[in-house]
This record gives structure tokens, sequence and C-alpha cells, in this order.
């Protein structure tokens, strides 16, 4: 887990986001939505909140979405190193496996699952 400072941030579109404490269920979750509600499109009902991590990193999302695009409105976007070195979701579609993570032991393609609560998502 990554410590965090106390210093405002931009979010993807540049607003300003006050990151306070430590990556967790507190903060770093409020830091998460925050960045989230910048990509997620206003106005469309969704499934309701939950919560999960990505390396110990605290990301709420509705229940239901797709995994890789969970984690990237949560501004996780480096998924692991692979052999070709940092690796995100490129494709979206299961093409690429640039993807991959490990849940409850397995690698998985984190554009072929969905969020679930509690779901602990590592690196592959
Ligand atoms: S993003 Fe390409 S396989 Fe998942």
């Amino acid at each position: 887990m990554l410590p965090l400072d106390a210093t405002p941030v931009s979010g993807p579109q540049g607003q300003r986001v006050k990151r306070t404490g430590r990556a967790g269920f507190g903060a770093g979750a409020r830091y998460a939505q925050a960045v989230a509600d910048t990509l997620r499109i206003p106005g469309i009902q969704r499934a309701p909140l939950v919560g999960f991590s990505f390396a110990g990193q605290a990301v709420r999302a509705p229940l239901g979405e797709n995994l890789a695009a969970a984690l990237m409105a949560g501004g996780i976007r480096h998924l692991g190193e692979g052999p070709g070195g940092a690796r995100a979701a490129v494709c979206l579609a299961g093409a690429c496996q640039q993807c991959l993570v490990r849940i409850e032991g397995r690698i998985v393609q984190a554009c072929r699952e969905r969020v679930r609560d509690g779901l602990a998502v590592a690196p592959a």
C-alpha cells in the first residue's frame, strides 16, 4: 500500500482531488470514487456500489461492472509487469492478455470478470 500525502492532486480531467491519509477503505476509497465519478457518465442508473481491492488498494464500483473498467475508473491502470514491461487493459475484449490479474489464486483476464463485493484482486 502506497502512502499518500495530503497534497491536492489532479484527477484524470484536471479536477482537484485532495488525498489524505493512507490508501484504504477511507481516504483511498474516497479518492478512487472521486476519480470514478469523473469517468462515468452521470445520470445513468447503475447497480449499487460495492467494495473490492486491488493489491490492497480499495476500489468501489457498481456490482457486476466489468472489472477492467472498474479498475480504470478507480484510477488503477498499471495491472502488473509482463515480459514486455508494464501491463494494462488494452483491448477490453479478451484478446490482448494485457489485463491479467490474480483472483483467489487464479490468473484471469480482468476484462472478462465482473465486480463482486469483497473481491481481492492482485497483480498476476
Ligand atoms: S484488456 Fe485485452 S484481454 Fe483484457
